[in-house]
Order: structure tokens, then C-alpha cells, then sequence
């Protein structure tokens, strides 16, 4: 029987978080500045709790400096800004990445715009997201520049592709479509209100999910050959991680499938690590 690629996130992931760490020894051995991190979490998300501590000790085993605010979920917007204008201003820190999402009371755009492009390293603020609309990217979101690697790591070129994207979150969907398009695909946007989601499907040669929706890609939707990005990581009641596509019919169909856990998880981590570098070498000049 036909089995699909499975694309190992995990591996890629590993291979950049080496290569990463050298350009830290590297820098040191010139005696330069290692990058800093510095990454907020507000309340008491038990999801984020897990990310930000995978983030940081991403950075620790990269030699990377990391700095971690908890703030209480009732803090005020006013003490989370003010946090942010500290360290907008101080030179250890080249990345900062507050983890979302945030207690209800906070406006998610006026604290994203409030950390300064050159160190937003999530590459959510408008001025990060502008350039990459506009093919000149500089700091890109993480998880679909994650995902835009993993298919470089296997060969998997969008020149020209039907990308279908389910899902428009300003984190994933969005920025996704941006950098398919930027490599050529013919996209896609898929989200709640579309009309017919499983015929915009039957022509994707490239199916890009994010809708945190444990197995809703069926697989008698996808087309056969088809490269699957699963960006879902969704916990069921007994425990197990599961993706947004059914992995188990699906990798009977495709091409190529990025599994879950170990698929874009992992990449999500090594391009913020990426990225820090990146804002690293552009202000310590
Ligand atoms: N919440 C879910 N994904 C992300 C991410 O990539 N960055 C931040 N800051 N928060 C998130």
C-alpha cells in the first residue's frame, strides 16, 4: 500500500537548533554579544505554560541569554507596557515575545505594536507583517516560517502549487498565506464562513491546517499526492496529542504529511530561536 513522507519536524528542527548553536559559539569566540530573549507570559494558560517553558529551554540549550516574566492574569495592561518599553530599551535583550493569548482585559494589537519591530521576534507587529506582505520580510512569524522550512528540508517547492489554507488566525493562516505566496503557490483562505471547504480541498496540491480542531480533515477530502501541513496540536480526554487532520487515513492518501506531535511543533520553537539570532545580528552591529 501507498504510505506517505513523514515529514520529521523534529529532526529538521534539531539540525537548525545545532546549527544555531554554533553561530552562538561563533559569536562568542569574536566576543560578541550572545542573543537575548526575553518572553512574557500573562495568567495561568496551561497550554502557554508549556510552550514557554519549551521556548526557554530551547534558548538555554542554544547559549542564548533568556528572561522570563510570569505576570499575574489580573495585571494591568499599563505594568505589561511599561515592562515592555524596559526592555525595548535594554541592549542584552534582542527578541521579546509576549505569549498569547492574553487575559481578556488586554487589547492584543496595543501590546504587539508597543514592542519595537527590531525586537519582535514573533514577527506579529504590523510593521513585521507589512514586510513580508510586501516580499521583503524581515522578522516572520514563527510557525509558518516553520512550516515553509520543513517543506525547503524536503524538497517540497509552492512555485506555481494550489495552497489551500484552513484556518485564518492572525498567528498561522494569515501570515501562512503571505509566505506561500511569496514562493509562488496559487493560495487559498479557507475559514469558518467558507461555503464549500472539501471542493476548494480536492484541488490543493498543498493543504496548510490550523483550526485546533482535533481530526476534521477527513481524508476523503484531500487530493491524492497532496502535501499536508498539520499545524493543529489539539489533547484529546485521554491524553494523546492529535493534529487537525486524521493522520491515519490521510497518510494512506498523500504524499507527504507532517505527523503530530513532531511535525511543525518543533520548527514553531527553532525559528524563534532563528529569529533571535537574526534580531541579535542586526542590532549588534
Ligand atoms: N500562541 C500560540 N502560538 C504563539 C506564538 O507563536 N507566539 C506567541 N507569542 N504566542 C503564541
Amino acid at each position: 500500500m501507498h504510505t506517505a513522507t513523514i515529514i520529521n519536524g523534529k529532526e529538521v528542527a534539531a539540525q537548525l537548533r545545532r546549527d544555531i548553536a554554533g553561530m552562538v559559539r561563533a559569536r562568542a569566540e569574536q566576543g560578541r554579544m550572545c542573543p537575548g530573549l526575553a518572553v512574557i507570559l500573562v495568567g495561568e494558560d496551561a497550554a502557554s505554560k508549556v510552550y514557554v517553558r519549551s521556548k526557554i529551554k530551547a534558548c538555554e540549550e542554544a547559549g542564548f541569554l533568556s528572561r522570563s516574566f510570569r505576570l499575574a492574569a489580573d495585571t494591568s495592561q499599563q505594568v505589561l507596557l511599561a515592562l515592555i518599553d524596559e526592555l525595548n530599551e535594554d541592549p542584552q535583550i534582542h527578541g521579546i515575545l509576549v505569549q498569547l493569548p492574553l487575559p481578556d482585559h488586554m487589547h492584543v494589537p496595543a501590546v504587539v505594536e508597543r514592542i519595537v519591530p527590531a525586537k519582535d521576534v514573533d514577527g506579529f507587529h504590523p510593521y513585521n507583517l507589512g514586510r513580508l506582505a510586501a516580499k521583503s520580510p524581515i522578522l516572520r512569524p514563527c510557525t509558518p516560517y516553520g512550516c515553509m522550512r520543513l517543506l525547503d528540508a524536503y524538497g517540497i517547492s509552492p512555485m506555481g502549487k494550489n495552497a489551500v489554507i484552513v484556518g485564518a488566525s492572525n498567528i498561522v493562516g494569515r501570515p501562512a498565506a503571505l509566505e506561500l505566496l511569496l514562493r509562488g503557490a496559487t493560495v487559498t483562505v479557507c475559514h469558518v464562513k467558507t461555503r464549500d471547504l472539501q471542493a476548494e480541498l480536492a484541488r490543493a496540491d498543498i493543504v496548510l491546517v490550523a483550526i485546533g480542531s482535533p481530526g476534521f480533515i477527513k481524508a476523503e477530502w484531500l487530493k491524492p499526492g497532496a502535501t499536508v501541513i498539520d499545524v493543529g496540536i489539539n489533547r484529546l480526554a485521554s491524553g494523546k496529542l492529535v493534529g487537525d487532520v486524521d493522520f491515519e487515513s490521510a497518510r494512506d492518501k498523500v504524499a507527504a504529511i507532517t505527523p503530530v506531535p513532531g511535525g511543525v511543533g518543533p520548527m514553531t520553537i527553532a525559528c524563534l530561536l532563528q529569529n533571535t539570532l537574526e534580531a541579535c545580528e542586526a542590532l549588534d552591529v
